[in-house]
């Protein structure tokens, strides 16, 4: 029986997304991705191989599998081509499936520019990527679509009043230096065989493959607390990366989505500005650091890290209809002699309860019954506090490192 899948992180971001959409990729007939650009780092491990993924689906690593980026995804054409470059090196096939809607806005060299001398003043720690300059064109009308290479005139037109634009803004706002409108314009028609190879109607495809009961897996980018309307405002990135963004980012209508897996490590980390409750200061945060590797996919920079915020997981899992929880990283926490989890906030001050650790390791677990006992009843209060069952759990960073149960 076909069934539509939504993976999407529940935190801000790196929730391990990029691991399970692999890991559960194996009789899905195409990945989809449908918001947010090359600001996501996905990871994915198999074999002691790792692969790090900024705007490629996550199922690129199954051969049969079709990856289509969906209307929604702004499109820095640069880093396409690099990445494509790089897993085609390792001998990946791109033909006839791998497909980019014809409506995804481009990030050209100036959003990148306008993002990194505006993110100095205004202290959100982007990644730098262009994201938020790119998604405002595309809300204000003005931005330079993929399907736009079809009439090269045209695009020139385009691309010259743009970057024009931007010029102004980088030299009157922030007394930067402009880029030449004719280097952009040399730069983006370069790409232009990315364009011949991958542009389709993907809205299409996507008709057609639910009508024959084809499965469809959505990968989320970002994460709940990061959706420019659901998120931690203003310290959030520009798109809808929660459930609903789905819907406008593909062109697909929500009843085809059947079931949301929501995916939470199991304590919480954050890259860049904005509030963060249970962040933690001390050994114990060091510790999550450190065990974790928690350093960002996309830019190197360290994660913030704390303990597990249910009071936020269980309004993500209302947020975006979660129907099954992914439980990541649960072999960080071995050998921590307590860990907490914030049930309540108090005159801002996360409550946590506190629970005894475990010395057997829960590292590379594969079947549920054996982990220990202590891990279980982490579990077991998780899913009854935020009224959802765990039905996956990641014990590693490798494909094979997933336990799954019955829903
Ligand atoms: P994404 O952006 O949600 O795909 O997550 P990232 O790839 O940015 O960050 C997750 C990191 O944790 C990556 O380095 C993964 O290899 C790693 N990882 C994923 N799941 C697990 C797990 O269960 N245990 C451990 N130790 N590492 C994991
Ligand atoms: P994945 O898909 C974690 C954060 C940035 C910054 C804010 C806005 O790997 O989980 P942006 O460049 O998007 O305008 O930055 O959002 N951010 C992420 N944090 N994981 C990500 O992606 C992120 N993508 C953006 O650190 O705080
Ligand atoms: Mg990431």
């Amino acid at each position: 029986m076909s069934e539509n899948t939504l993976i999407l992180g529940l935190q801000w971001g790196d929730e391990g997304k990029g691991k399970i959409v692999d890991a559960l990729s194996n009789d899905i007939h195409a990945v989809c991705r449908f918001q947010g650009g090359h600001n996501a780092g996905h990871t994915i491990k198999v074999n002691g191989e790792q692969t790090v993924l900024h705007l490629i689906p996550s199922g690129i690593l199954h051969p049969n599998i079709n990856c289509v980026i969906g209307n929604g995804v702004v499109l820095s054409l640069e880093a396409l081509s690099k990445e494509i470059n790089k897993l085609k090196d390792t001998g990946i096939s791109f033909n006839n499936r791998f497909h980019i809607s014809s409506g995804c806005c481009l990030i050209l060299p100036t959003h990148i520019r306008i993002d990194q001398v505006r993110d100095k003043k205004e202290s959100i720690g982007t990644t730098g990527r262009g994201i938020g300059p790119a998604y405002e064109d595309k809300i204000a009308r003005r931005a330079i679509r993929f399907g736009d290479f079809e009439n090269e005139d045209l695009l020139n037109d385009k691309l010259s009043k743009l970057v024009n634009y931007h010029n102004k803004v980088l030299d009157r706002m922030y007394d930067e230096e402009p880029i030449p409108v004719d280097s952009v314009i040399d730069e983006i028609l370069s790409f232009k065989h990315l364009y011949d190879d991958y542009c389709n109607d993907t809205q299409d495809l996507l008709f057609n493959w639910v009508n024959e009961k084809k499965s469809i897996l959505f990968e989320g980018a970002q994460g709940t607390l990061l959706d420019i309307d659901q998120g931690t405002y203003p310290f959030v990135t520009s798109s809808s990366t929660t459930a609903g963004g789905v819907s406008t980012g593909l062109g697909i209508g929500p009843k085809y989505i059947d079931k949301v897996i929501g995916i939470t490590k199991a304590y919480t980390t954050r890259v860049g500005e904005g509030p963060f409750m249970t962040e933690l200061f001390d050994e114990d945060g060091k510790m999550l650091a450190k065990k974790g590797h928690e350093f960002g996919a996309t830019t190197g920079r360290p994660r913030r890290c704390g303990w597990l915020d249910l009071v936020a997981l269980k309004k993500a899992v209302f947020t975006n209809s979660v129907t099954d929880l992914c439980l990541t990283k649960l072999d960080v926490l071995d050998g921590f002699k307590n860990i907490s989890v914030c049930v309540d906030y108090k005159n801002n001050e996360p409550v946590y309860k506190i629970f005894d650790g475990w010395d057997d390791k829960t590292e590379g677990v594969t079947e549920y019954d054996d982990l220990t006992d202590n891990a279980k009843s982490y579990i077991n209060f998780i899913e009854n506090f935020v009224g959802c069952n765990i039905t996956i759990v990641s014990t590693g960073p490798s494909r094979d490192q997933t336990i799954t149960r019955e829903s």
